[in-house]
C-alpha cells in the first residue's frame, strides 16, 4: 500500500502550483471596486516600448509562420559581445530555469540556491528530482555568502543566485560573487538569474557576465519582461560556453518563443532610451518611495530592484488584505519573511495612492 498517488512520482506530488500576483480585473471583480492598482508582480508600470509595439502588430502579418529566432539572437550577441553560439532563448527566463534543471539536473543530485528566493528554482529542482539544499537568508534580507560557500559541497551539480535576489531586492557585490563563483565545484552548472541587473546601481554590483572567468559552467539569465516592460510577450535568453547552449538547444521545444515575442524583443532592444527612461524612473521613485515608507515607520530593504521589500510586524497578510479592499495589489512573501510585503515600485500616482492607502490604515493624517 503507498502512501503516495501512483500517478506522478513522489516529487512531483510534492510541490504545489505557482500563485501569480492577483490580477487587476479579478480584484475588481471580487471587491467592487474600480481602478485598482497591481503592485505585485514587478512589471514595468511605464508599459512597453512603441517601437517593440509596432514590431509586434507587423509580425502578426506572418502568423501562419513558425518562428525564426536567429534575429534576435544575433542582437543579442551583437549586443553583449558574444558569439550566437553562446545565446538560447526562453519562453521567458522562467523557461530557462526549467529548460537547466531538465537538462543539467542528475535525479538525486544536490542543487543549491539560497531561500527565500524565486520560487521557481525550487519547483524546477524537485521536479527533476534533485536533492535540494537551501540556503537561508541573513537577517530575512541578506544573502548569507559564508553559508552559500559552505552549501556548495562536492556533489553540488546545480546552483541558482538571483542577482539582485527577488523577494528580497538585496544582491552580492563583485567580491562575494568572486569568492561564491571561486568556491563552485567544477562540475557544478552555476545559473546567475540577473532577471533586474538593469536596476542594480550599487557601486561594486558587477554582472556575472564580466566575471565568466571565473567558473567555467556559468550560465547568465536575462529577460524582457522587466526593465524592457514586455512581461506578456514572455522572452527571456541565456548566455554560456557554446557546449551548455548546445546541451540546453537538445532539450528545448522547438519554436518556444513566438514571432511576436522576438519581434518585439528586438525592437525593444534597439530602443536604449525607453529603457533608459524607465530606470531613471525607477531610481527616483524606488527611493521616494523607501524614504516615504521609512517616514511612516515601515522599514524597508534598501533594494536594488524595481521593488521594495517592507516590513510589516503586525503581518504581511493582513496588511495585504486591507490594502486590497482598498484597490492595492500588494505581494505577500513566503516564510520566514511572511511579516513583509514586496510592493512593486509603481508611477508617481500609484505610489502616491499606496502611500496615501497607508496613511489611512495607520490612521496618519
Ligand atoms: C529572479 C527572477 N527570475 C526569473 C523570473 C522570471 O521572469 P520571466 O519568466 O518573465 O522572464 C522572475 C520573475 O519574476 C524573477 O523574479
Amino acid at each position: 500500500m503507498t502512501d503516495h498517488d501512483p500517478l506522478v512520482s513522489p516529487n512531483i506530488e510534492r510541490l504545489s502550483a505557482y500563485i501569480p500576483g492577483k490580477p487587476l480585473e479579478e480584484l475588481e471583480r471580487e471587491f467592487g471596486i474600480r481602478d485598482a492598482i497591481k503592485l505585485a508582480s514587478n512589471e514595468n508600470p511605464l508599459g512597453p516600448s512603441q517601437r517593440a509595439l509596432e514590431a509586434a502588430t507587423r509580425a502578426l502579418a506572418q502568423g501562419h509562420r513558425y518562428p525564426d529566432n536567429y534575429k534576435l539572437r544575433a542582437a543579442l550577441a551583437r549586443h553583449h559581445g558574444v558569439a550566437i553560439e553562446q545565446i538560447t532563448l526562453g519562453n521567458g527566463s522562467n523557461e530557462l530555469i526549467d529548460l537547466v534543471a531538465r537538462t543539467f539536473g542528475v535525479p538525486g543530485a544536490r542543487v543549491v540556491y539560497p531561500d527565500p528566493s524565486f520560487v521557481c528554482y525550487r519547483s524546477s529542482s524537485i521536479a527533476s528530482d534533485m536533492a535540494v539544499s537551501e540556503v537561508p537568508l541573513r537577517d530575512h534580507v541578506h544573502y548569507d555568502v559564508d553559508a552559500i560557500i559552505a552549501a556548495l559541497t562536492p556533489d553540488t551539480r546545480l546552483f541558482f543566485l538571483a542577482n539582485p535576489n527577488n523577494p528580497t531586492g538585496a544582491y552580492v557585490g563583485r567580491g562575494d560573487l568572486e569568492r561564491i563563483l571561486e568556491a563552485l565545484p567544477e562540475q557544478a552548472v552555476a545559473v546567475l538569474d540577473e532577471a533586474y541587473v538593469e536596476f542594480a546601481d550599487a557601486a561594486d554590483y558587477i554582472s556575472a557576465l564580466a566575471l565568466r572567468s571565473l567558473h567555467e559552467r556559468l550560465i547568465v539569465l536575462r529577460t524582457f519582461s522587466k526593465a524592457y516592460g514586455l512581461a506578456a510577450f514572455r522572452v527571456g535568453y541565456a548566455i554560456a560556453p557554446p557546449r551548455l547552449i548546445d546541451y540546453l538547444d537538445r532539450v528545448r521545444a522547438p519554436f518556444n518563443v513566438s514571432s511576436i515575442g522576438l519581434a518585439a524583443a528586438e525592437a525593444a532592444l534597439a530602443d536604449p532610451e525607453h529603457l533608459a527612461r524607465y530606470v531613471a524612473h525607477n531610481k527616483r521613485e524606488r527611493a521616494r518611495l523607501s524614504a516615504e515608507l521609512g517616514a511612516l515607520g515601515i522599514e524597508v530593504a534598501p533594494s536594488q530592484a524595481n521593488f521594495v521589500l517592507a516590513h510589516f510586524p503586525e503581518g504581511g497578510r493582513k496588511v495585504a488584505d486591507a490594502l486590497l479592499r482598498r484597490g492595492v495589489i500588494a505581494r505577500q512573501t513566503p516564510p520566514p519573511i511572511q511579516d513583509y510585503l514586496r510592493i512593486t515600485v509603481g508611477t508617481e500616482a500609484e505610489n502616491d495612492r499606496l502611500l496615501a492607502t497607508l496613511r489611512e490604515l495607520r490612521g496618519v493624517p
